[in-house]
C-alpha cells in the first residue's frame, strides 16, 4: 500500500484550482477553528489526511467527532489516534435511511458540528442530513464527476478504458454524487492498472484536494454561515 502511494505521488496530476506545492492556508489563524464531523465507512485514509493538514497548519479547523457505520473498520484506529470521539451508527440497525440519517444529525449537533465531510460514507443519504446543514455537506468521490458515480467508480473507469481520471470534492445533494463541484484533480490511468494501483493514486489525490477543499470553504464561511440560526 505504501509503495502503491509513493510511486503514485511521482506520477504527473493535474488539480483544479492549480496547488501544486502543498496546500494553500487560507482562513486566518485567529479566526475559530471550523468544527467538522467526519462520516466514514472504510480505511479513513481521508480522515488521516484531513487530520494531518490540521496538525500541519494548512488548515483551521478541528474534528468534533467521525461517524461511522461499520465496526471494526480502520478508520476508527485512526481517530483512537487522533484523540477524536468515534461514534458508531450501525445502518444494520435501522430501518430506513431517514432513521439512520436522524441518528446522525442528533450525534453532529451534540458535538456541536459546522461542516460535514462524508470521507467514505458509503451510505445514500436523505434529505434528513442535507436538510440539517443545508450547504455545509461535503463528499469526497474517486472520478472525474459527473462520470462514473457510485460505488464501483474506479472499476468502471477501467472498464470503460478512459485515459484519465480522477477525483471531485463537491457539495452534497439528493441525488447520489451530484452537487456543485469544489474541486477535481485528475491522474492518468496506466495500461498495466488494476482497480487496486488505480485508486492508490486517485487517493493521493483525494488527500491533497479533500482538506483543500475544506480550506476553501472554511475561508469562504463567515460568521453568519456558520451559525446560521445566529446562535
Ligand atoms: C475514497 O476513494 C473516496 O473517494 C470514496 O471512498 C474512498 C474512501 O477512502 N468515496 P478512505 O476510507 O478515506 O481511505
Amino acid at each position: 500500500m505504501t509503495s502503491h502511494l509513493a510511486s503514485a505521488d511521482s506520477i504527473p496530476s493535474l488539480v483544479s484550482p492549480a496547488i501544486s506545492h502543498g496546500l494553500i492556508a487560507e482562513s486566518s489563524p485567529a479566526d475559530s477553528p471550523v468544527k467538522l464531523g467526519i462520516l466514514a465507512s472504510g480505511s479513513g485514509s481521508n480522515f488521516e489526511a484531513i487530520a494531518q493538514a490540521i496538525k500541519d497548519g494548512k488548515l483551521n479547523a478541528q474534528i468534533q467527532v467521525l461517524i461511522y457505520n461499520n465496526p471494526g473498520i480502520k478508520a476508527v484506529e485512526r481517530a483512537e489516534s487522533w484523540g477524536v470521539p468515534a461514534v458508531l451508527l450501525n445502518h444494520r440497525e435501522y430501518n430506513r435511511r431517514e432513521a439512520l440519517d436522524t441518528a446522525i444529525v442528533q450525534v453532529l449537533q451534540q458535538y456541536e458540528v459546522e461542516w460535514v465531510v462524508m470521507a467514505g460514507w458509503m451510505r445514500i443519504v436523505t434529505p434528513v442530513l442535507i436538510d440539517a446543514f443545508p450547504d455545509r455537506i461535503i463528499n469526497i468521490h474517486p472520478s472525474l464527476l459527473p462520470s462514473f458515480k457510485g460505488a464501483h467508480a474506479v472499476e468502471q473507469a477501467l472498464e470503460t478504458g478512459v485515459k484519465i481520471t480522477g477525483c471531485t470534492v463537491h457539495l452534497v445533494r439528493p441525488e447520489v454524487d451530484s452537487g456543485p463541484i469544489l474541486i477535481q484533480a485528475a491522474v492518468p490511468v496506466l495500461p498495466d492498472d488494476t482497480p487496486e494501483t488505480l485508486h492508490a493514486r486517485i487517493q493521493v489525490q483525494e488527500h491533497r484536494i479533500l482538506p483543500q477543499a475544506i480550506a476553501q470553504l472554511a475561508a469562504t464561511s463567515t460568521l453568519a454561515s456558520r451559525h446560521p440560526s445566529g446562535d
